[in-house]
């Protein structure tokens, strides 16, 4: 009987294995990790992930032919075949910091590979790994080896969360990569054959090692593109009045381009996309191709700034500030149908609102309130990590509440912003959360899920991903014009600024526009303090007569030269009535929460 052993048993190694334990009877899996309690899960009923028609596999096979231990070395070295399947993380620190991956777990497992092995083995790459990692760990098994034989190949993954069973059943393509020697191409045979229980052979592809490495980097980049491409799209739809959706259509139908991934959203998440790219960025530059390693960063560059827009888009319509206002997040997983919040886009979102002091009422069916805790406490890369490896985070993000229900996270809410694409979400009875919330009632939809047209209907202010704006958010920032159908109050009526010192309770907005590409007009209503665009700044104004009105301030604001700034009077408190130029002179360094509302102030800026 073929043993198998798989070090991992994460997303992918729990999975894959349960999937060859039920397609393979003759053969022995053992899943094997260094985490007790997510060995133990598998050995519960309470699965440590959630994918469907996962619980159904593992019943199946579970005691039989598949089996989970923390036993790592006696089904190391038990097993014909070892996959590895452990994390991955970007390198934080020192070379390649920021995009090189880390490959110390991986190492650490190679060389307790060849402490216990006393048999020959084939080594199986299952994570993904820069290219050239194969050779690498073959060094150290060959040097530690005692003589055993190690043949190395690399079978990267390719399945999507979600769908993995799915994808395992019926895979595009299962693709083995292997050294071209004898005794490689022998190891390549022992793994088809396994693969062959269930797959075709015209589906199974063999090519050498470097090929097979890089392919998954390959496909992971050209997935990431696509999206990356359909949401640049989708900013220019917004600018133009097309419709995305209509677009994307459209442009699929070539079938060489073909349908699929071609979705806007917030942004791409999930634990391969980014790592993988940065990966290949690393590489490219490793090997003195700065040209292509700049394209592919740019997938990477759109993905951010598609999150950064939705945070723009959300704090802009509400009158730019979200200060202490409720805001609902409907989906915190990095696409539906899992719990896994890996560089979901959500983290971004929810972190640019908390920026902005918003309150955030997250409900997510899958995703636990600790974990949302723990996403949006961890620094960046920190989460690819063996899980009691992960820093703590030492407190808890206080404006965060974590709720079980959708009808509960919207109740009293201002906003209401849709991060993952739930099918659940479709079905909500929208008119009872607009009851239920304060007015004007908005929805941002990240991932166009719902019907604009009737939620517009019932009287929310509803923006969808590159979808033609509603008349409320065209106008907006400038805030000129209301969208007063559905009964929602038009608040942009509201008058101009009020006399000075006269009091100010719900702390009006500051609208500021763009309107020439060398200066910015500000329609101050009032300003007073806690205001969040103003937030720890002092206010300065000048006559409107002298062109230049300068926001600015002292502490956080750094290196600003003021143009003949009128001091309020009475300190900090100031109500402004009129137009105003807001200028900020070049050098101005803007702290990050100003940064954020001002965003178009920069442009001017660099103009200057
Ligand atoms: C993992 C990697 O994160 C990814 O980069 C790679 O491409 C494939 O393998 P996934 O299975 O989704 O993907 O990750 P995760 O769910 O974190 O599983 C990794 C498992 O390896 C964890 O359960 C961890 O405890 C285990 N592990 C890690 C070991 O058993 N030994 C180690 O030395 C390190
Ligand atoms: C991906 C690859 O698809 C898979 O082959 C590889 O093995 C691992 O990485 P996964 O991360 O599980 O799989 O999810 P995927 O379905 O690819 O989605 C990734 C992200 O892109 C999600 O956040 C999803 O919401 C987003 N996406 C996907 C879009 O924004 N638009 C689309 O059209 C498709």
């Amino acid at each position: 009987m073929v043993k198998i052993c798989c070090i991992g048993a994460g997303y992918v190694g729990g999975p894959t294995m349960a999937v060859i334990a039920l397609k393979c009877p003759s053969v022995e899996v053992a899943v094997v990790d260094i985490s007790i309690p997510r060995i133990n899960a598998w050995n519960s009923d309470q699965l440590p992930i959630y994918e469907p028609g996962l619980d159904d596999v593992v019943k199946q096979c579970r005691g039989k032919n598949l089996f989970f231990s923390t036993d790592v070395e006696k089904h190391v070295s038990e097993a014909d075949i070892v996959f590895v399947s452990v994390n991955t993380p970007t390198k934080t620190r020192g070379l390649g910091a920021g995009k090189a991956a880390d490959l110390t777990y991986w190492e650490s497992a190679a060389r307790m590979i060849a402490d216990v092995s006393k048999s020959d083995k084939i080594v199986v790459e299952k994570s993904t790994v820069p290219v050239k990692t194969a050779e690498a760990i073959e060094k150290i098994l060959t040097h530690n080896s005692k003589g055993i034989n190690f043949q190395i190949l690399s079978n990267p993954e390719f399945l999507a969360e979600g769908t993995a069973i799915q994808d395992l059943f019926k895979p595009d393509r299962v693709l083995i990569g292997g050294r071209e020697t004898p005794e490689g191409l022998k190891a390549v045979k022992a793994l088809k054959d396994v693969y062959a229980h269930w797959v075709p052979d015209e589906r199974i592809l063999t090519t050498n090692l470097w090929s097979a490495e890089l392919s998954k980097l390959a496909a992971n980049a050209f997935l990431a593109q696509r999206i990356s491409s359909v949401n640049a799209m989708s900013a220019l739809c917004e600018a133009t009045g097309a419709d995305v959706t209509q677009v994307s259509f459209a442009v699929g139908t070539d079938s060489r381009i073909g349908p699929k991934f071609l979705n806007a959203s917030v942004g791409f998440g999930g634990s391969c996309f980014q790592k993988d790219i940065l990966n290949l960025v690393y590489i490219c530059e490793c090997n003195g191709l700065p040209e292509v390693a700049e394209y592919w960063k740019q997938v990477i560059k759109i993905n951010d700034y598609q999150k950064t827009r939705f945070v723009n888009r959300v704090v802009a319509s509400m009158f730019n500030t979200v200060a202490n206002k409720k805001v609902a997040i409907l989906g915190f997983a990095f696409k539906k149908d899992t719990g896994d919040t890996r560089e979901t886009p959500a983290i971004d979102v929810c972190k640019g609102l908390l920026g902005d002091k918003a309150r955030l009422s997250i409900y997510d069916p899958q995703v636990t309130e600790d974990q949302i805790q723990r996403d949006l406490t961890m620094n960046k890369f920190d989460w690819d990590h063996p899980l009691h490896l992960q820093p703590m985070s030492p407190t808890t993000v206080k404006q965060v509440n974590v709720v079980w229900d959708a009808y509960e996270a919207t109740k009293d809410a201002h906003a209401v912003c849709i991060l993952t694409e739930w099918d659940e979400f479709k079905t909500l009875d929208f008119q009872k959360i607009y009851d239920n919330m304060q007015k004007p009632a908005f929805v941002f939809d990240g991932r166009n899920i719902i019907n604009a047209d009737k939620l517009r209907e019932i009287g929310f202010i509803v923006y969808s991903i590159g979808k033609p704006l509603d008349a409320w958010l065209k106008d907006m920032p400038a805030g000129q014009k209301s969208n007063s159908t559905g009964g929602t109050p038009n608040t942009s009526r509201r008058p101009r600024g009020r006399p000075p010192g006269s009091k100010n309770k719900s702390k009006p907005p500051i609208i500021v526009t763009r309107d020439s590409p060398n200066a910015l007009r500000a329609h101050v209503l009032e300003v007073s303090p806690g205001n969040d665009i103003v937030d720890n700044l002092a206010v300065y104004a000048c006559r409107r007569s002298r062109g230049v009105c300068v926001l600015s301030g002292t502490g956080t604001i750094k290196n600003v030269t003021l143009r003949q700034p009128v001091a309020a009077p009475g300190g900090s408190v100031v109500t402004l009535h009129g137009q105003f130029k807001i200028l900020f002179l070049s050098g101005t360094v803007l702290p990050p929460p100003v940064r954020r509302h001002v965003a178009i102030l920069r442009k001017v800026r660099m103009q200057e």
